[in-house]
């Protein structure tokens, strides 16, 4: 027994819970993505995020979830099968998108019968493929086409939801149900789309989309996710930054520790005008969609990473974030540096901690930027002061302890423990973890599960 424990030392570390989050989303549109672009829930390192969202399910005119792509089903078995391995993660999906160019929502929350067909439709969906939660994606409630009461209605679809998912935990004797939302960070957008007050406290974490501040749309190039205003900003523009956006957030009676800074893993692109380089410099739309990304208008980070090396990044030092230019393309993006800064500003405000948009966008196989996989994110996991990954922890290479090395060159997979029947180990990509089974039971390898003796 005496042996085991530092095993289960190991183990224990890897379980602390911090009270922070960093939430992930990844996209079921990845998939199509050509070559080393290519991304399923296969690609999800189980460590890395204590939170994955998946994007995105939608809803049909009965008020029911219904999948978007012809795989969903399975890529939601391997996402959430991810927690066989890690059972500390949790999952949401994530619902909205648009139908005829309209929120879905617009018509799920126009009447009490509707928002309650949804919502049973989201309890029986979630637990069905094993999600921890639901994630409202609706841009915006009373914006484009939708109704000025859609902002009551929205806080109404939220506490029906919040009280639905208790009944549910209470009626299942599950952990109930998570639910968050991916919310505007547009002034103008916020007041006129959430009551903000009467929303926060039923969500368990609010997303703020803190990127999009600028893009091709506009005459001069700006940057996607600043951190603070540039001293060329005038109008409302002095308010499209992060600073301000989660400033008036707080103002709005959200508490602090409900809401996640948004995190890009891209940067928006422009064509420049004329021979000017710099922060508002005359533009002419988007530069060329990335060969994997392949949209006008915005790079992923890898992307970003290829161009790079071509270009050399230059610090926006009012900002704290970088662009780059070469060629007539200019793309302002974050990088580990801007990641650092806005995590030190988080922190300050005493936020809930970060999402990242997305999992697909950042390096994740490591093929391109030469920082290993996921080079963005295990740094943001890093600055937020997570422990290290399991996977990332070297094993002390002088042990002769059996339980550290077990899973040495053996395959993924369950295997007995000759030295007590009552656990058993699981490798994963060469790390050692070690379960019990519940008190009664011994490891029985030929159904690899546990049994009585
Ligand atoms: C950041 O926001 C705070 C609160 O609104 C404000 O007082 C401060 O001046 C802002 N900082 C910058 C650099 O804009």
């Amino acid at each position: 027994m005496a042996k085991l424990l530092p095993a289960l030392g190991l183990l224990l570390v890897v379980h602390i819970a911090t009270s922070s989050k960093l939430v992930c989303h990844m996209t079921n549109w990845a998939q199509y993505r050509p070559g080393q672009g290519k991304f399923t829930p296969d690609n999800v390192d189980p460590f890395l995020c204590t939170h994955v969202i998946y994007a995105l399910a939608t809803i049909n005119n009965v008020n029911q979830i219904v999948p978007i792509e012809w795989n969903d089903d399975q890529q939601y078995a391997t996402l959430n099968n991810l927690k066989n391995i890690n059972p500390t993660l949790k999952t949401l999906l994530s619902v909205g998108g648009t139908v005829n160019g309209m929120s879905p929502f617009i018509g799920t929350v126009a009447r009490p019968e509707s928002r309650a067909a949804f919502i049973r439709s989201a309890i029986s969906y979630l637990r069905k493929h094993n999600f921890d939660g639901l994630n409202l994606a609706w841009e915006y409630p009373a914006h484009n086409g939708s109704p000025l009461q859609d902002k009551q209605r929205f806080t109404l679809l939220v506490k029906e939801l919040v009280a639905a998912f208790e009944n549910d935990a209470r009626d299942s004797k599950k952990t109930q149900l998570l639910l968050s939302a991916n919310v505007a960070s547009i002034r103008a957008t916020v007041d006129r789309a959430y009551e903000v007050n009467l929303i926060a406290p039923h969500l368990d974490f609010i997303n703020l989309m803190t990127y999009d501040f600028h893009g091709h749309w506009e005459a001069a190039t700006g940057h996607n996710s600043p951190l603070y205003p540039s001293s060329g900003d005038s109008g409302s523009h002095i308010h499209h930054n992060v600073n301000s956006s989660v400033s008036h957030w707080l103002d709005s009676g959200a508490p602090s520790e409900k809401l996640l800074l948004g995190l890009p893993s891209y940067g928006r692109t422009y064509r420049l005008r004329t021979a000017a380089t710099g922060l508002g410099a005359p533009t002419n739309g988007p530069a060329e969609g990335g060969p994997y990304t392949r949209t006008a208008g915005f790079w992923a980070f890898y992307e970003v990473c290829d161009f790079l090396s071509a270009a050399s990044p230059e610090w926006i030092d009012e900002q704290s974030v970088p662009y780059a230019t070469s060629g007539g393309s200019w793309v302002g993006y974050d990088d580990q540096r801007s990641f650092s800064s806005k995590v030190e500003w988080m922190t300050s405000r005493n936020l809930g901690g970060a999402h990242v948009w997305t999992l697909d966008m950042d390096d994740f196989s490591g093929a391109f930027c030469s920082s290993g996989s996921y080079p963005l994110i295990n740094h943001l996991r890093l600055s937020m002061g997570f422990p290290p990954k399991p996977s990332t922890t070297p094993a002390p290479t002088t042990t002769r302890d059996p339980i550290l090395s077990f899973c040495h060159g053996r395959p993924d997979g369950l295997y007995e423990n000759p030295a007590d029947a009552g656990t058993y180990f699981q490798c994963f990509r060469g790390n050692t973890y070690l379960h019990r089974c519940q008190p009664g039971l011994i490891y029985w390898d030929s159904c690899k599960c546990c049994n009585w003796p």
